[in-house]
């Protein structure tokens, strides 16, 4: 999703707004700009395609100590110069960035037209610059607050007008914005990735806030003038945790970050003596956990695969009845809220709008939500009555990897909590335990036969179809290892359920549909194997994810990879892995750009 910048200060705010939108590059987008002001002037770049597009056609000589700047993934209209922000109005006096979908924008624009105003872009952001322009008298904020009163949908707006230098006006309200307070500078953006450079205090802007800020304040109010007092918040990760290091790209950084990110979620959550898990944030009593009833896992994505796997363990650990929908249908289905249920947002951004309006709709009903996201402070996080963050560290590429398994994590620790509060025995408790703090090395043992990944992606990254295929807690897995090659790859897949495939999906068996089978060493093997059987009856081509020693199934397939045996629960951590990989080195073989695939961003803050 897009992203904005804002800078007010003593540097030369056209490097601080580059840097920043090179920062925000990983949320996705097609085009850029940057608008600074400059003696009563705004200068403004705009430029389709990656940054450095832009960067090839803004003067290094550009004056300016105050500005904004856009990464643009575009909602409406065309990728092209013209409709990248920042957008201006008619007397050229004012330029907005936006993040966000005014879905009114038709009928404003109709009526800004009859009132004489000069509109060059198909977006629907423009309409901001001109009812700001139409609404303006002297006082910039006021004319933002007159304007976003006319809004519907959501934004993250920022504001400048030549008539007030040093100064920028931000609104929120659905799409995410932050205010890094500097030392004699001011920045506001998307995220802290924008900011972390300069400083780490923070404000986090809610919906309906304003902030007026400058190189040396700000202030927040809401719509209706009133001061709002805000917690300055410090960002706990550090620059270089932002940066690739040694790896070609942040995906494959973040793959092999898991061997440290699943242990940092475990963190100092284990209570070993009464196995059992310590979790701060819940916000409930050990009385109000055991009256729950049911649990909903609302998510989107990869976030809901991770509560797939979830779901079957919290029923048949912790017996509770536990289910997993996808937050962007939740939302719209008028869900009933009863007594008992207990929900759960899971978002590595914390900023996916379609889990935030299913939240505030579950909210809206009474409904109690915990949120399992990764980037603290995040809106989700917010918004929730309480939660569990993963510490999974930044995740930069667009593709979730290391927020998967920490996600898993997370809400293993809760499976495990909730399981010891009922049935599960103190000798059951700390072999769980047991389990978790192995997944460490079993994961470190699968990146050391990497290379036979990669082999493999060399050997099929040319199909144009795979089937990825699980049963029970590994069914969503293959359904995330199939969204992985498709996203990063752009090569169709599908993920099912190992059982299903003879329901219909098995036409589509010939030799240019491999089928790659997850196959733990659980109390399904069998099952798995026969399902094997019946797509090598077909001449279907078979890869085989097994664990090491598994002879039998590595004879069946025409191709194999080996992963360590573990308990049978923990085997969603290990057979992920290797589809992680797999789909990394056939994007690679193919040329994709990794990090930033086509037309997908990482936080996705539009419906
Ligand atoms: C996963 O690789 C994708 N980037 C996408 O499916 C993502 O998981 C989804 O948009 C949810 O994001 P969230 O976890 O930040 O809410």
């Amino acid at each position: 999703m897009c992203g904005i910048i804002g800078y007010c200060g003593p540097r030369e705010a056209s490097e601080v707004l580059l840097a920043g939108l090179k920062r925000l590059e990983y949320r996705g987008y097609d085009s850029s700009g940057i608008s600074v002001g400059f003696r009563d002037n705004l200068q403004v770049y705009k430029k389709k395609g990656k940054i450095q597009a832009l960067l090839d056609v803004v003067p290094e000589s550009l004056k300016g100590n105050w500005g904004i700047g856009h990464t643009r993934w575009a909602t409406h209209g065309g990728v092209n110069d013209t409709n990248a922000h920042p957008h201006c109005d008619c007397t050229g006096k004012i330029a907005i960035c936006h993040n966000g979908i005014i879905e009114n924008y038709v009928g404003l624009k109709d009526r800004l037209t009859d009132e004489g105003h000069r509109f060059l872009t198909e977006t629907d952001s423009e309409v901001i610059a001109h009812l700001v322009e139409s609404f303006y008298e002297g006082d910039l904020e006021a004319a933002v607050k007159s304007t976003v009163t006319l809004l519907k949908g959501t934004y993250g707006i920022l504001t400048m007008h030549t008539d007030h230098p040093d100064e920028i006006i931000g609104a929120r309200n659905g799409s995410p914005m932050v205010l890094g307070i500097g030392d004699g500078e001011m920045l506001i953006a998307s995220d802290v990735s924008a900011m972390i450079a300069h400083t780490k205090q923070v404000v986090y802007v809610e919906d309906g806030e304003v902030v007026r800020m400058d190189s040396g304040s700000y202030a927040v109010t809401d719509m209706r003038n009133r001061s709002v007092d805000k917690k300055v918040d410090s960002i706990s990760w550090e620059l270089e945790e932002m940066e690739k290091g040694d790896y070609p790209h942040f995906m494959l950084k973040e793959i092999h970050e898991q061997i440290d990110s699943v242990p940092r979620a475990i963190g100092g959550r284990i209570d070993e003596d009464q196995a059992t898990a310590v979790l701060g944030g819940l916000n409930m009593s050990e009385m109000e956990l055991l009256g729950v009833k049911r649990i909903v896992i609302i998510a989107a994505g990869t976030s809901y695969y991770a509560g797939c796997v979830v779901a079957y363990l919290l029923e048949s650990l912790a017996r509770i009845p536990a289910v997993t929908e996808l937050a962007s249908e939740l939302r719209y289905r008028n869900p009933i809220v009863e007594e008992g249920t207990l929900y759960f947002a899971m978002s590595q951004s914390g900023e996916t709008l379609d889990t935030l309006m299913a939240i505030r709709e579950l909210q809206r009903k009474g409904g109690r939500v915990l949120g399992i996201c990764n980037v603290v402070g995040s809106t989700i996080a917010r918004e929730s009555d309480g939660g569990v963050y993963i510490h999974s560290g930044p995740e930069i590429a667009v593709a979730s990897t290391k927020a998967f398994t920490s996600q898993l994590t997370a809400m293993y620790l809760f499976i495990l909590k909730m399981a010891r509060m009922r049935h599960m025995a103190w000798p059951e408790g700390k072999r769980f335990i047991s389990g978790l703090l192995g997944i460490r090395k079993h994961i470190g043992r699968i990146l050391e036969g990497e290379n036979s990944i990669r082999e493999l992606a060399v050997k099929y990254h040319k199909f144009g179809n795979f089937l990825f295929l699980g049963r029970g807690i590994n069914y969503p897995v293959a359904m995330e290892g199939a969204l992985k090659l498709k996203e990063i790859a752009y090569i169709h897949a599908e993920g099912y359920s190992a059982a299903e495939i003879k329901h219909g999906p098995i036409a589509l068996i010939n030799d240019q549909t491999p089928s790659l089978f997850i196959v733990p060493d659980d109390h399904l093997r069998d099952k798995v194997i026969s399902n094997m059987k019946e797509i090598k009856a077909r001449k279907g081509l078979v890869i085989a994810l097994c664990v090491e020693g598994d002879e039998y199934a590595a004879e069946i397939a025409d191709d194999v990879l080996y992963v360590p045996n573990c308990d049978e629960e923990f085997s969603p951590f290990l057979m992920v892995v290797p589809l992680q990989l797999f789909a990394y080195y056939c994007a690679l073989e193919l040329g994709c750009d990794v990090d930033q695939p086509r037309n997908l961003a990482k936080s996705v803050t539009v419906e």
